[in-house]
C-alpha cells in the first residue's frame, strides 16, 4: 500500500492507495458515523459496508442538487449525527462530492472520508477537497473546499466498473499525464493491453503516479488561486460538452483535450508531432467520440463556467506532453477558437 498527503493549511488528507477498502472499518470512529453511497455500489458492496446507517442516493450527477443535501441531512439528524459524526462517502465522483459538502455544512462541519470505488474518482475526484453540486445546468456551482481525513483507492473495486466509466477515468489519468507527468503518458502509453483488462498492479502504480500529481499541485495551490488551474486542461470545452452532450465526464474531457490541443497547436505552443501523439493514445482507447456543439450555444456555455472572470477565462495550454502553461485569455478567443474548427471540419 502506499500512502499520499495532500498537506494544507489546517488539513491533512491521506490517500491510501492499494488499501483494501474493507479494512475501513477499522479507520473510523466507534459511533456516530453516517454512510452514504449510491445504489449501484450498495448493491455490489453493500453486505460488506461496517455496520452504520447507509443512505443511499440514485447514481450520477442527477443526485448533485441542494435538495439532495437536504434530504440526506434531515436523515443525519434523525440518525442523531452531531457535531462529533463522521460521514464516510463510499461511491465515485458524484458521491465524494455530495459526502464532503455535506460534511461540510451539516452542523457548520463534521468528519469525512472516502472509498473511492471508481478509476476517475480514484485519480481525481476524489483527492483535492472540492466539493460541490450542481445549480440548474451549471456544474458544482454551489460548493466548498474540505479535505477528507483519508481516502482509501482500492484497485480491486475497478473489476466491477461498466466498461464506459472505467476508460472514463482513463482519459483523467492521460489528462494527468499531460499536465504533470511525461513518465505516466508512456506507461500509458507502452500498456495497452494491461490497461484494457485492468491489471490491479499496474493501475495501482498509474493511480498513485496521478494522485502524486494532483497532492503536489493542491498541497502547493489549495484553492486555486494559481498552480491549480492546470488540472482543469480539457475542462473548458469539457464541461461545454458533457453538458451538451450528456457525455460521462471523462468522454467529454477528452474531447475537450482534442480541442485544447489544436488550440495549442494553432497558438504555436505545442509541437505537431506531440500533439499527434496525445491524440493516437486517447483514439487507441476510442476516447474520441464527435462532439459538435452548436454555435448558438457554446457561447452560452462557457459563459456560465466558473471559471470566467468577466469577460476572461484561464485556458490550459499543452506545450509538451508533461508540460502545460495558463493563460488568461478573452472568452471570444476560445469562442473563436471553436467557430473557426467547426467551418473547418
Ligand atoms: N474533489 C475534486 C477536487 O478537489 O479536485
Amino acid at each position: 500500500m502506499e500512502k499520499i498527503s495532500v498537506k494544507t493549511e489546517g488539513a491533512v488528507s491521506d490517500i491510501l492507495i492499494g488499501m483494501k477498502w474493507e479494512g475501513v472499518g477499522n479507520m473510523l470512529p466507534g459511533s456516530g458515523v453516517a454512510i452514504i453511497t449510491d445504489s449501484n455500489v450498495n448493491r455490489i458492496y453493500g453486505e460488506k459496508f461496517p455496520d452504520f446507517p447507509v443512505f443511499v442516493v440514485k447514481p450520477g450527477e442527477v443526485s448533485k442538487k441542494l435538495e439532495d443535501i437536504e434530504f440526506l441531512a434531515e436523515r443525519l439528524l434523525e440518525s442523531g449525527i452531531d457535531r462529533s459524526g463522521f460521514i464516510l462517502g463510499i461511491g465515485g465522483g458524484v458521491v465524494c462530492d455530495i459526502a464532503g459538502f455535506l460534511a461540510s455544512i451539516y452542523m457548520r462541519g463534521i468528519r469525512c472520508a472516502y472509498v473511492s470505488s471508481t478509476l476517475l474518482s480514484q485519480v481525481d475526484a476524489s483527492t483535492g477537497g472540492k466539493n460541490g453540486v450542481n445549480l440548474g445546468s451549471t456544474k458544482n456551482l454551489l460548493g466548498c473546499f474540505r479535505q477528507p481525513e483519508f481516502v482509501i483507492c482500492d484497485p480491486a473495486m475497478l473489476q466491477t466498473l461498466p466498461e464506459e466509466e472505467y476508460f472514463s477515468g482513463l482519459a483523467e489519468l492521460i489528462k494527468t499525464g499531460i499536465i504533470g507527468n511525461r513518465k505516466l503518458f508512456e506507461i500509458i502509453e507502452n500498456n495497452h493491453e494491461r490497461i484494457i483488462r485492468r491489471d490491479a498492479e499496474l493501475l495501482a502504480m498509474l493511480i498513485s503516479m496521478a494522485v502524486g500529481v494532483k497532492a503536489s499541485v493542491v498541497s502547493e495551490d489549495e484553492k486555486e488561486g494559481g498552480l491549480r488551474r492546470i488540472l482543469n486542461f480539457g475542462h473548458t470545452f469539457g464541461h461545454a460538452i458533457e453538458l451538451y452532450k450528456s457525455f460521462r465526464h471523462g468522454y467529454a474531457v477528452a474531447s475537450g483535450m482534442e480541442l485544447a490541443i489544436s488550440f495549442s497547436v494553432a497558438k504555436g505552443y505545442l509541437p505537431v508531432d506531440e500533439s499527434e501523439r496525445i491524440l493516437n493514445l486517447l483514439k487507441s482507447f476510442k476516447l474520441l467520440r464527435r462532439h459538435e456543439v452548436p454555435l448558438s450555444q457554446i457561447g452560452v456555455l462557457l459563459r456560465h463556467d466558473k471559471k470566467k472572470i468577466g469577460d476572461d477565462m484561464y485556458f490550459v495550454f499543452a506545450q509538451g506532453i508533461g508540460k502545460v502553461t495558463v493563460e488568461k485569455i478573452p472568452l471570444n478567443e476560445i469562442i473563436e477558437f471553436y467557430r473557426g474548427g467547426l467551418a473547418s471540419r
